[in-house]
């Protein structure tokens, strides 16, 4: 029997402190060996001359939709997106239409993934003031990577925005709590000084940069005051990287793709096509989002993938759908960045895959090292392409990336020990499985 199930040869591999040019060994879907593997025996071996390996990357901020409505998103469709975008892991957030918000919708959704998904998925449990006694219970169920409360209104009906409330949830449980943090007070305030078919760069004026920093300077409060770890969503400005970097006893740091990538210019371009909370903002905020990732302020870069139909997102300001596709797009646009000298492969690989690993308590996921789980992320940084939207798999049909060339494009993905895309291509069945966490059950 050969030594090795897979063995990828030639390729340079991306560790935590700089590329090295190794072999990977893998043996019953883990990582077995990295080293000169020239003269060792496998059932398959991969030739990756000229490609970079990295750990399998993880989106730790999707929108699948599902249930929904499949017509914009299904578990499936928005995996094999996932796939073909490079990505090896994405954990799936709570507002669906219903929402995850109970152990029957929870259990329902691990099952259903089985069969389903391209990738292997965490799964969020969302918060409701009328949950908050069952969420130390549900946070410690297989596979969920955290508990997600939103405190200020985004895409569906879950909303904790009050200090009571959010305290409460606070002291339900232990691990880690993801906030989308904006003020709802603040944001309901000054609504009514907008109508119908203001120009899209309204939004971010309504949802400006205070109401990011009241919903985060609250947030922090609390988490000090309680204890609880705190994980600050997609955080947009400036401002409250500042504040956050006063709080790393407490709380963790995610920044998204598209706030590290477009600015308000993207308003006049895309319409509602660049409608997100929180908003697109100007460049001073992009330019402390790139500040914060070179200075280690932030942990996790994620898409925020949240697919809506061409028409929810073409009917007027505000009356519109907010969120933006971008599973299938961050690994290439990332890889753009890394081209651009903007960060390196190593800090990628902390930001999109050590990174999740280590705030949501991933087990077997987040680096290239023997004993881990045989995900690989496989890159061809010399390999030009546009960005297409008929590319695009998610049902939805769009992307705001349409048009951008990159330099670096994912060619392959392996999952648990076997290819599962090269190429545009997935290959096999869905074989996803549920993502285990360190402090949940399973
Ligand atoms: O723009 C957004 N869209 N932000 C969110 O917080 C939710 C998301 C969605 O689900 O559509």
């Amino acid at each position: 029997m050969p030594a090795f199930d897979l063995v990828l040869r030639g390729g340079t591999c991306v560790l935590p402190w700089g590329e090295e040019a190794t072999d990977v060994g893998v043996r019953a879907g883990r990582i077995a060996a990295l080293g000169d593997l020239r003269t060792a025996e496998a059932a398959e071996t991969i030739d990756c001359t000229g490609l970079h390996i990295l750990p399998g990357l993880i989106d730790a901020h999707v929108h699948l939709r599902d249930p929904g409505d499949p017509a914009v998103e299904t578990l499936e469709s928005g995996t094999r997106a996932a796939l073909l975008g490079g990505l090896t892991a994405v954990f799936d957030m709570p507002n669906t239409a219903p929402s995850i918000t109970d152990r029957e919708r929870l259990d329902w959704k691990r099952g259903y993934l089985e069969g389903r998904a391209w990738v292997d998925v965490g799964l969020y449990v969302g918060a409701s003031k009328k949950n908050i006694a069952e969420l130390a219970s549900l946070e410690l169920q297989p596979n969920v990577c955290a508990v997600k409360v939103f405190a200020g209104s985004s895409t569906g009906d879950l909303l904790v925005e009050d200090d009571a409330s959010l305290e409460a949830v606070m002291r339900s449980g232990r691990r880690r709590i993801c906030y989308h943090s904006e003020d709802e007070y603040r944001l309901q305030e000054r609504k009514p000084l907008f109508t119908s078919g203001m120009p899209h760069r309204n939004h971010m004026v309504w949802r400006d940069v205070d109401c990011a920093l009241i919903g985060t300077q609250r947030l922090m409060t609390l988490a000090r005051k309680t204890g609880r770890p705190a994980h600050i969503l997609h955080v947009s400005t400036a401002e409250e990287l500042e504040l956050l970097r006063d709080y790393r006893d407490v709380s963790t740091v995610e920044v998204l793709l598209n706030h590290l990538t477009q600015t308000d210019e993207a308003y006049d371009r895309l319409g509602g096509y660049a409608v997100m909370n929180p908003p697109i903002r100007d460049e001073r905020h992009l330019r402390a989002a790139w500040a914060a990732i070179a200075d280690g302020t932030v942990d996790v870069v994620g898409s925020d993938h949240a697919p809506h139909s061409r028409a929810a997102k073409e009917r007027p300001w505000p009356d519109g759908a907010a969120g933006l596709t971008g599973v299938q797009t961050i690994v290439p646009l990332m890889l753009d960045h890394v081209s651009a000298g903007r960060l390196s492969l190593s800090r990628l690989a902390d930001l999109m895959c050590a990174g999740p690993a280590r705030v949501y308590g991933a087990n077997g996921k987040g680096r290239l090292a023997a004993g881990y789980d045989a995900d690989f992320t496989v890159v061809d940084m010399k390999r030009q392409r546009t960005i297409e939207e008929g590319w695009i798999v998610s049902p939805c049909g769009w992307t705001p990336f349409a048009g951008h060339r990159c330099t670096g494009w994912p060619v392959m993905a392996i999952l648990r020990g076997a290819v599962a895309m090269r190429e545009d291509e997935v290959i096999g069945t869905p074989r996803g499985t549920g993502v285990r966490f360190a402090e949940a059950r399973g």
